[in-house]
């Protein structure tokens, strides 16, 4: 039906009206009133003339009914427009940054955060969000990696798959749900030494291994649309990109949803070297797939020339129209352009009470336990001093991360505010800052040989404050790290330590109290080397959101025993990233006092703290793990079964991770790759054995013939509960 439907608006639209769905504007509410710019009245004519198809940045039912209504008023054939925003991590009500959900691997909180993002969203009068980034990151220097889900393609896959889900619920056509978007299409986060917006060198094999497949279960989800990237994949834009958009996305995987450029790159692709002028970047741009032009001005000034000159033909043109007004009639804005705007939804539907809550469980969920000797947490609440000292102690904005869309600037709950709930009245809590957070600013970055540091050296009071109240209490929570705006877009730093006076406060702080837990925010993985050795705990608690300090609390305190898992390798130091567990083992692999093996000679060429690792109050034990078969065809199925026994005094969710080696490929394999997961729930004592099915899905990638195959051979099964998994097993297919 919705076909037909397209069929005939698509019947009744002159050239211009065509040109004009493919254009997205970025917009505010200016656009509409009297004292606008240049700019934004240019915008607002094109609106009233039905050349614009989208709006991205304005939000509230009032804006965007505003904007609608001129479009409805003015235009010729009245066609809605659709309203996008960057919903990352919640709308108003903030969760973890992406990166840190990802920790928790818990699929069906990640598909409820992203609906009420979409919710909250969607009562604002939004219809899509640029939502999820599917980019493998393996670089923790690349800013954008708090985006994501990490290092690791399967589990980017089914957190991608579980936040499409979120946002789109089962019908786009529900006002509670909004479209949502894959993205960057593809191998943004290999940009070249971590630095943002840089060339990505993927080898054919690489990409469709490691890169694609998050992208392939995003379009099988039926994920509405796709964004492209600004990089470059071995010297072809990725918006120029064909072979990805055309062949693959809309040919091979037969995907119906319409790509939209990011901001500025079709015009960008002068810049890169690739596109004459702005007529051949539009001509390359479209022709390769990329329905929608995102703020560069490209598509509506060459698309008509184009057309003229026959580089462009009307059948590219209305296949791109036809894929942008299929979602608009998915999402149901031709029976009611303004059934999003509704101003009592608004008022009742966005950070409510019940969305905090859920906050506040996701948050406590992605909390990753890195260190804890002597089991010096939990604390007990009655605890009788305990001092929070940090630049990030009692920050109530750093938390919210980069991305925060509507979160309000100082709303978080700081880990201060949640200790003072948490425990008793007769706990006495110091709290000092001890020194500022100091970030790279960009006249740092523009400039090389500047100091990418904006603090007072000689400024040490705090510190001396600091060390007066550590001395006093029986435990410190020093929270260190990052501030929110040192991840995200533009955000990438060569170095991942910690900027400022930071470890100089902790040093101090240490020669009066051995009782110290880092609370750890940030954005990426950092260089935890020193930390680790001084302090004896160490709590990875990323940007948590809105209800960061009380999820912290909760796990402080032992209301929640933490079960976070990193999704991204932290290394020794910032000389091994790229660092990731599932690399290939080289003709050399590292041995011991061998100079000849592949590795550093400075630094281990292992992970500090590996991927899918992270710690528990309680202890979990992997035995008695077996396979119903140890010789399978290519087409057949193990059932594997393991036995997971909680050996320690407290209930405890554990992530339990399978992992498969291919022991020779047509193609080097991984030295191991996660396969599949499951998170349990076990008391203390208990046992449970978990199954896995282990078939060719599992086992097969993109061989040296450019198939996905099984291969033959020896595999490899490990299960455990990180990528260091011992336990293992071994079967063959023939
Ligand atoms: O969605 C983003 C994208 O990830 C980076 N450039 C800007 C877009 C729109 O805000």
């Amino acid at each position: 039906v919705i076909e037909r439907k397209v069929d005939s608006v698509l019947a009744l639209m002159q050239p211009n009206e065509k040109i004009g769905q493919l254009v997205q504007y970025s917009g505010s509410r200016d656009i509409t009133g009297p004292s606008s710019s240049k700019k934004d009245q240019y915008k607002l004519e094109k609106l009233k003339k039905g050349e614009v198809g989208s709006m991205l940045n304005i939000t509230s039912v009032a804006s965007i009914r505003e904007t609608q209504k001129i479009v409805m008023e003015h235009s010729r054939l009245k066609i809605p427009l659709i309203f996008a925003y960057d919903v990352i991590h919640g709308y108003k009500t903030i969760f973890p940054i992406p990166l840190g959900e990802s920790a928790s691997w818990d699929l069906e909180m990640i598909e409820r955060s992203a609906s009420i993002a979409a919710k909250e969203a969607a009562a604002s009068g939004l219809n899509w969000t640029f939502a999820p980034v599917l980019d493998i990151s393996r670089d923790a220097r690349w800013g954008r990696v708090m985006e994501g889900a990490g290092e690791d393609t399967y589990l980017t896959t089914q957190i991608g798959v579980a936040r499409i889900n979120g946002y789109q619920g089962k019908d786009l056509s529900d006002v509670s749900t909004v479209a949502a978007c894959a993205k960057h299409f593809a191998g943004y986060g290999f940009a070249e030494g971590g630095r943002e917006y840089n060339t990505a060198n993927i080898g054919e094999f690489e990409l469709h291994n490691t890169i694609l497949p998050p992208f392939e279960a995003a379009a099988k989800t039926g994920v509405a649309t796709f964004m492209n990237a600004f990089n470059d994949i071995d010297g072809i834009p990725a918006t120029g990109h064909k072979m990805l958009q055309r062949d693959l996305l809309k040919g091979k995987w037969n995907w119906k949803g319409f790509v939209v450029s990011d901001w500025g790159s079709i015009h960008e692709m002068m810049t890169h070297g690739y596109a004459e002028d702005k007529m051949h970047a539009a001509e390359l741009a479209i022709n390769a797939g990329s329905d929608m032009d995102m703020e560069s001005y490209t598509y509506e000034a060459a698309l008509k020339p184009l057309i003229a000159k026959k580089k462009v033909s009307i059948k590219t043109i209305d296949d791109a129209v036809r894929r942008v007004l299929r979602i608009k009639f998915q999402l149901g804005l031709f029976d009611d352009p303004y059934k999003y705007c509704n101003n009592q939804r608004e008022q009742e539907a966005i950070y409510t009470p019940e969305h905090l809550s859920i906050a506040r469980e996701v948050a406590k969920r992605s909390i990753v336990l890195l260190k804890n000797d002597n089991d010096l947490l939990p604390l007990s609440k009655n605890i009788k001093s305990i001092a929070v000292i940090g630049p990030l102690a009692n920050d109530k904005n750093s938390p919210l991360g980069n991305w925060r869309a509507k979160g309000k600037y100082n709303s978080a709950v700081s880990l201060l505010e949640g200790v003072k709930q948490a425990v008793g009245k007769s706990t006495k809590i110091y709290y000092e800052k001890g020194v500022d957070l100091t970030i790279p600013t960009v006249e740092a970055g523009e400039n090389q040989f500047s100091r990418p540091l904006k603090f007072n050296k000689d400024d040490r009071s705090g510190i001396l404050e600091a060390v007066e109240v550590a001395k006093k209490a029986d435990f410190v929570l020093l929270a260190i790290g990052e501030d929110a705006y040192q991840t995200g877009e533009g955000r990438s730093q060569t170095s991942i330590g910690f900027f400022g006076l930071q470890l100089e406060l902790l040093k101090a702080i240490k020669k009066v109290n051995d009782n110290i837990i880092i609370i750890l925010m940030n954005g990426r993985p950092m260089d935890l080397s020193e930390p680790s050795e001084i302090v004896p705990s160490i709590l990875e608690c990323w940007h948590l959101g809105s209800e960061s300090g009380n999820a912290i609390a909760d796990v402080v305190f032992g209301d929640y025993n933490p079960s976070g898992k990193l999704p991204i390798s932290f290394p020794h130091n910032v000389g091994q990233e790229p660092i990731y567990y599932n690399h290939k083992n080289t003709g050399r692999p590292p041995v011991k006092n061998r100079v000849t093996s592949s590795g550093y000679r400075d630094a281990p060429s292992t992970a500090l703290y590996p991927f899918g690792f992270g710690l528990s109050y309680t202890e979990f034990k992997y035995s008695n793990l077996n396979l119903d078969q140890a010789e399978i065809p290519i087409d057949g199925e193990i059932n594997l079964s393991v036995k997971v026994t909680n050996i320690g005094g407290r209930e405890g969710h554990e992530v339990v991770q399978l992992y498969i080696r291919d022991l020779v490929g047509s193609l080097i394999r991984p030295v191991k790759e996660l396969r599949g997961f499951k998170k349990i729930n076990l008391k203390a004592g208990e046992s449970k054995v978990v199954n896995f099915k282990i078939n060719a899905k599992m086992l097969q990638f993109y061989t040296a013939n450019k198939k996905w195959e099984v291969e033959p051979g020896i595999f490899n099964v490990w299960v455990g509960g990180s990528s260091l998994a011992e336990l293992k097993e071994t079967f063959t297919v023939f």
